[in-house]
């Protein structure tokens, strides 16, 4: 496993800890990881022999982890990756699998689900999904590596769509805190969610017309924007926000709340935002609109549901 090094108040580096410890103990404390984890600080080190590659970092961080990694792995491997977001460049959005596979020239599936880390580390039962684009008996292994009693995996082959599901119900969340910080209750909170599964489904069959409707009712669709919606850091620092009136920025709640963790959310809805308003979208899709404008301070919290409802009232 590669650690992206850091060193921890008390001087250590994280890298050794989780050796000697058998523990992340800044991302993950309390869980043991199983002895046959190991964990490297040099990238290269820890990928050359890797038939399966897991990616598993914010989103943030991967175009340059692809630029360290390129030349570097086996042509024949296959990768996995677990990774919410997505980038956007001049020509248009790039899904994170797409990237990988792009820079480093190898097949990339996806793997989402309602699959909040610490639940699964404490062996809670929770589905997944895998997405492929190609070969069902490559996606067939990856259930094989995933699957265990308490964490049941299926595959579709529906990449863009199961990835789509991922990323973008993070901003739903955002939406969905937003309205817990308001204390407007579970049946507006019900309305936040339902409006933005619509926009999850619309955005991805227009963005890739191939995005099957089952996709959504798979763990990596609805099953995930309800658990990311109850639970979940991107609903806990929205209702933070929502109290505190949007006077302290995201940024500063999610250094406060998260302690290096990364919030997702707010950085999706601006990317989407840029497509939308690229591709003249916007009036299509008010929720994820109004998530992002009200994650910039550019509309007050109460806005979530004034703004999104007078927009989809008719829809
Ligand atoms: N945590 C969850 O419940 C969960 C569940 C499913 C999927 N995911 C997805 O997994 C991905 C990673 O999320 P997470 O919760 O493990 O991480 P996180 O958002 O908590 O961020 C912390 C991680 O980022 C790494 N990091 C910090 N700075 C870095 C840098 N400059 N370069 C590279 N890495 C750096 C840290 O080592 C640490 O592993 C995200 O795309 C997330 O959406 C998370």
């Amino acid at each position: 496993m590669w650690v992206f090094e850091e060193t921890l108040p008390g001087g250590e580096k994280l890298s050794e800890v989780i050796n000697k410890t058998n523990e992340n103990v800044k991302y993950l404390p309390g869980i043991k990881l199983g002895k046959n984890v190991i964990a490297d600080p040099d990238l290269e080190n820890a990928v050359k022999d890797a038939d399966m590659l897991v990616f598993v970092s914010p989103h943030q961080f991967m175009e340059g982890i692809c630029k360290l990694l390129s030349g570097k792995i086996k042509a024949s491997a296959e990768g996995i990756s677990l990774i919410k977001g997505m980038e956007v460049k001049k020509e248009g959005p790039c899904m994170i699998s797409t990237l990988i596979s792009n820079r480093l020239g190898i097949n990339c599936s996806v793997l989402m689900g309602a699959n909040i880390a610490n639940e699964i580390a404490m062996e809670k039962f929770s589905e997944a999904t895998v997405g492929y684009s190609q070969h069902q008996e490559v996606a067939e292994r990856w259930v094989q590596l995933f699957t265990t009693p308490y964490f049941i995996v299926s595959a579709v082959h529906d990449v863009e769509g199961v990835e789509l599901c991922g990323t973008l119900k993070n901003i739903v969340a955002i939406g969905a805190g937003l309205v817990d910080g308001l204390e407007m209750g579970n049946n507006t909170k019900a309305a936040i969610m339902r409006l933005g599964l619509k926009e999850m489904i619309a955005f991805s069959k227009l963005l890739f017309p191939s995005v099957k409707d089952s996709t959504f009712f798979e763990s990596c669709g609805v099953a995930d924007l309800i658990t990311t919606c109850m639970g979940g850091r991107n609903r806990k620092v929205a209702e933070a926000y929502a109290k505190n009136g949007g006077k302290r920025s995201f940024d500063e709640l999610e250094a406060e709340m998260l302690k290096g963790q990364k919030l997702q959310g707010v950085l999706t809805a601006k990317e989407v935002y840029e497509v939308l308003n690229d591709r003249g979208w916007i009036e299509k899709f008010p929720l994820f609109s109004a998530v992002n404008l009200i994650s910039q301070g550019l509309l007050p919290p109460s806005a979530i549901v004034q703004h999104t409802h007078n927009k989809s009232r008719y829809s």
